[in-house]
């Protein structure tokens, strides 16, 4: 038995009851250190000589989005010499991600901000990132369960029911529609999807009909091959959702590319000022909606975490509809 005795454990001399105690308090000091986790993460002093260092994850930077993102995260963290962020790069690659939350939490940052590729791979590695003590932030594409410490995001369901009101709308409750969606192993593709039909109704407006889906994983080269499939296969579309503007923009290519692009209307969401913005006020897209990157938000929070104080467990980030007719005046707030 006592070979079994860890360094440093109680002595079995020790009478029972002396025992129970000494488990009960190991017990609190574990509760204790779960509680305050986020506190125990703190390495550096948060001063200018020794600021506090952030690893941030990004899924990717293949998508001007996310290169927004971390603009945006370096220019709120640019205002506080007492924080360094140090930026990676995913590739797209869910296994790299998970990697670079495991050499964070090693190399003994003092928080980590991630915007992961899908929910199910990075569960696991952001929950033992705070399970021992380094709070995480996670933004924009969610995580299962509630193993972290603050999640910063828009509301995805709430942005895909207003597309597809939109869509009802404009299209009278009568139409043929094309979704292509994101990638539906990550949140916002799975809520965006749900909403949209939610907002779209189909069984209370009976001339609304979804003729064809896809899922073009966010980029615009396969959102343009998938439009191809559906004009091929479809001689009247009235509308494209996609979950993107990079989305809506690759569908309207192809549907240009076949002389069909007047035809129908082009819904995305994003609304980068250079991006989908830019494609509402050139004609080429009809709406957008303002899917904000959440970056400065998320330095304030680490500000806040790291500083000792507390942080909602869900920060919900509010959206913005541009549509030719309010782009230029800034578009429109929905409450
Ligand atoms: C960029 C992006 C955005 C989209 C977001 C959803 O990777 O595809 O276009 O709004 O991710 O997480």
């Amino acid at each position: 038995m006592s070979g079994e005795r860890p360094r440093g454990a109680a002595s079995p001399r020790r009478r029972p009851g002396t025992r129970l105690v000494v488990a009960a308090a190991c017990g609190l000091v574990v509760l204790a250190a779960t509680a305050c986790g986020p506190r125990s993460g703190r390495r550096h002093a948060g001063t200018a000589e020794d600021p506090w260092i952030v690893g941030m994850s990004q899924c990717n930077l293949g998508e001007p989005w996310r290169v927004q993102m971390n603009a945006d995260v370096r220019a709120a963290a640019a205002a506080h010499p007492n924080l360094r962020v140090i930026f990676k790069d995913a590739q797209n690659n869910s296994l790299t991600q998970r990697a670079q939350v495991e050499e964070f939490v090693e190399q003994g940052v003092d928080l980590i901000i991630i915007s992961p590729k899908e929910a199910a791979p990075l569960t696991g590695p952001v929950a033992e990132a705070y399970r021992r003590g380094t709070p995480v932030i996670v933004l924009d594409r969610a995580v299962q369960g509630d193993s972290f410490t603050t999640f910063i995001g828009a509301d995805n369901v709430r942005i895909g029911r207003e597309a597809g009101r939109w869509i009802r709308e404009r299209l009278r409750g009568r139409g043929r529609i094309v979704e292509l969606k994101g990638l539906m192993t990550s949140t916002p593709g799975q809520d965006r999807n749900r909403g949209f039909l939610e907002g779209l109704d189909p069984e209370h407006n009976r001339g609304l009909q979804v003729v064809f889906t896809g899922e073009m994983q966010w980029l615009e080269p396969n959102a343009r091959r998938e439009m191809e499939s559906a004009l091929a296969t479809n001689p009247r579309i009235d509308a494209v959702y996609a979950h993107n503007d990079p989305g809506a923009h690759g569908a309207y290519l192809a549907a240009r590319a076949a002389g069909r692009e007047r035809e129908m209307l082009f819904v995305g969401i994003d609304a980068l000022p250079h991006e989908g913005r830019q494609y509402v006020a050139q004609g080429i897209l009809d709406a957008t909606f303002l899917y904000p990157t959440g970056g400065a938000e998320a330095i304030d929070a680490a500000l806040t975490i790291l500083g000792g104080g507390t942080v909602p467990k869900h920060v919900t980030l509010g959206t913005r509809l541009f549509t030719r007719e309010n782009v230029a005046a800034g578009g429109q707030a929905i409450n």
